[in-house]
């Protein structure tokens, strides 16, 4: 499921506080959220790592069309990549990915100065700011400095 429109802005606002380094969608999905931000933000590179072939292949296609050279997207397990260095990580994904992914974190200790979240908190780890979107579920939007963390 894509990130929603109001979801799409708040995480570009929080973007915005990352300063000018890469951007990294864990779980790029159709692209939806990283074409979105990757046309924002022309002068900064954002990666996105897909696993499904068709939605990978759609927002591949997407990203030629609008010839966004500041966008990479990779098919490939986020969880099997050494993350490349970056200011934020931004995903949507689900509990037990957050978990795996702090423990990705924590282990490998990659150069990355925040993550922000749809949805799902880092268990057991505080945010630096929390946004609830003026939606039906109030859906969180979490932001962790990951320096905070270690
Ligand atoms: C809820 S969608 C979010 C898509 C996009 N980030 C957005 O906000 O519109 C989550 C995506 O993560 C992908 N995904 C889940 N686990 C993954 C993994 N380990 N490696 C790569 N992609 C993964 C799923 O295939 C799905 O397309």
């Amino acid at each position: 499921m894509p990130s929603s429109n109001k979801a799409n802005h708040v995480m570009t606002k929080l973007i915005d506080e990352t300063g000018s380094g890469p951007i990294i969608d864990l779980g790029s999905g159709w692209g939806n959220f990283a074409i979105f931000i990757a046309k924002k933000n022309l002068q900064r590179q954002v990666i996105g790592y897909e696993l499904s072939l068709f939605p990978w292949l759609i927002s591949l296609l997407f990203k030629k069309i609008l010839r966004l050279n500041n966008l990479t997207l990779y098919r490939q397990n986020f969880y099997n990549i050494n993350l490349p260095v970056a200011s934020v990580i931004v995903c949507y994904l689900y509990p037990e990915a957050m978990l795996k992914i702090k423990k990705k974190l924590l282990l490998e200790q990659p150069n990355i100065d925040f993550l922000i979240s749809n949805n799902f908190a880092l268990p057991a780890w505080k945010s630096y700011k929390k946004i609830q979107l003026n939606d039906f579920y109030k859906s969180p939007i979490y932001l962790y400095k990951i320096t905070d963390l270690k």
